[in-house]
């Protein structure tokens, strides 16, 4: 059965020193906690091994937000996969709108990230979506399947079973305009029939698709209780403790 997943996108904030105070008082405010949904934080990368370090990994997973697409050797400034996984992290966030757009992420950059993350043991979870002028357009569905056909359908069956998708209308993060629960609830509907279509109803079945967009403790419960939308990739409100834990206790 697919997993519950709500996972934090701190992206590029907070020092070393916020970001352990932000992961330990997280920690503090889910120990005991008896919770409904996998947790994870997706910090940049300089937190990774200190997050790990200081939190209970068995409640909440660590994520790198990005990976290099080369393996090792000269490439300055990169982070491998292999490095990430190190850390300790369990995670990485693969593909997000903001790198495909500001750092020029195709998908052929995504499907080597995709596969030396899973290489070396590393559970993608791998962004889709689309801007605002495709939505308005009504060619989101067509969009979206594109990018899932360029890049993770060209996994195997097996290495497809790792990956946890998010799908994050690039009109609805950051802009407090969240996509409507039917419109978020129709888009995984469609992405889980696709994946349904090129690798079969169980592996769509075990596939767990967060929405991301604006996502709060005012809209989580409505969207987490819709039947194909198994969690949520939470941007700004993954850096308060508090709206965060409100968000992990939508499910
Ligand atoms: P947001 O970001 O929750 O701040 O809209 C989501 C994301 O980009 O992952």
């Amino acid at each position: 059965m697919r997993k519950n997943i709500v996972a934090g996108n701190w992206k590029m904030n907070k020092s070393l020193q916020e970001g352990l105070a932000l992961a330990t008082e997280l920690n503090e405010a889910l120990a005991g906690a008896s919770l409904n949904c996998k947790v994870v934080i997706g910090t940049p990368f300089i937190h990774l091994a200190s997050v790990v370090a200081a939190i209970d990994t068995r409640k909440i997973g660590v994520a790198a937000q990005n990976c290099a697409n080369k393996e090792s050797g000269a490439y300055t400034g990169e982070v491998s996969a292999s490095m990430v996984k190190s850390t300790g992290a369990g995670y990485v966030i693969l593909g997000h709108s903001e790198r495909r757009e500001y750092y020029g992420e195709t998908s052929a950059i995504l499907n080597d990230k995709v596969a030396l993350a899973l290489a070396n043991g590393l559970t993608p979870i791998y962004c889709c979506g689309e801007a605002l002028d495709i939505r308005n357009a009504d060619k989101q569905n067509a969009y979206v399947q594109r990018q899932l056909e360029e890049t993770v359908f060209n996994l195997s069956a097996d290495d497809f079973n790792k990956i946890v998708i998010a799908y994050e209308p690039i009109w609805a993060i950051g802009t407090g305009v969240t996509a409507s629960t039917e419109q978020a609830q129709e888009m995984l509907a469609f992405i889980r029939s696709l994946i349904a279509a090129k690798y079969g109803q169980e592996i769509a079945e075990n596939t767990s698709i967060l929405y991301g967009g604006s996502c709060n403790a005012k809209n989580a419960p409505e969207l987490f209780a819709q039947p194909d939308i198994d969690g949520g990739l939470i941007g700004g409100a993954s850096l308060k403790v508090a709206d965060f834990k409100a968000i992990i206790d939508a499910f």
